[in-house]
């Protein structure tokens, strides 16, 4: 009896113990990464009237060019941008925290008018109208595309996309684009 005891329990806990496949977890890792990864480089067209000479536009697109983001910005906020901003598609309850919003710090690696402690990874955008616009170098479709997803000129770029990412709206890229064709 003692033994039949000892027998059953000996085989049922190498049974237990012999089948882990159940409780271990074996992911998929490059499953996993896919979702982490950057959506593919796409071509978009400015759509009209997106570069402006609206003081209020050209003030957001500064803002942002020149910010981190909501809680390091100092200073008054240009009008119709916010220092917080909810997800798109999440219902938030009264009391939830709405989250920072993200400024585009381009000053990390672009120097330009006004800048202070600017990055140099980035070619300096200082009088950027008269030395590439107005010379027909570049245009504002040029500048439009190189902020919303700037590998479609270089694939191998180390700029932020900002469109394709959902970083900015197209609305916000236009200020952007705006800015720096801007007289300064
Ligand atoms: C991590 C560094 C980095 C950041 C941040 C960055 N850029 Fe750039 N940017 C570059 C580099 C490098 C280039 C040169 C071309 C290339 O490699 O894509 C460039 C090129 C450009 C050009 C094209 C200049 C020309 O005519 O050749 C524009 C315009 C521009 N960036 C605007 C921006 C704006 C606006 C932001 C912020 C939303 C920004 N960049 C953020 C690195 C950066």
């Amino acid at each position: 009896m003692k033994k039949t005891v000892l027998i059953s329990l000996l085989v049922g806990v190498s049974i237990f113990a012999a089948d882990y496949s159940s409780v271990i977890e074996s992911p998929n890792a490059s499953k996993m990464i896919q979702k982490d990864l950057l959506a593919p480089a796409k071509t978009y067209t400015m759509p009209s009237g997106c570069i402006t000479t609206d003081a209020d536009a050209i003030a957001r697109g500064s803002f942002i060019f020149h910010n981190l983001n909501g809680k390091k910005a100092k200073g008054p906020l240009p009008k119709g941008l916010s220092r917080k901003q909810m997800k798109s598609g999440k219902t938030y309850l009264p009391g939830d925290k709405i989250p920072v919003k993200q400024f585009g710090n381009c000053i990390a690696c672009h120097n330009i008018e006004g800048a202070r402690g600017a990055g140099n990874i980035g070619p300096d955008l200082t009088a950027y109208k008269a030395m590439f616009i107005d010379t027909g170098v570049r245009n504002n479709q040029f500048v439009f595309q190189k902020i919303a997803d700037p590998r479609i000129d270089n694939k191998d770029t180390h700029m932020t996309v900002n469109l394709t990412t959902k970083l900015f709206t197209t609305r916000e890229i236009c200020d952007i684009a705006s800015y720096i064709v801007s007289e300064k």
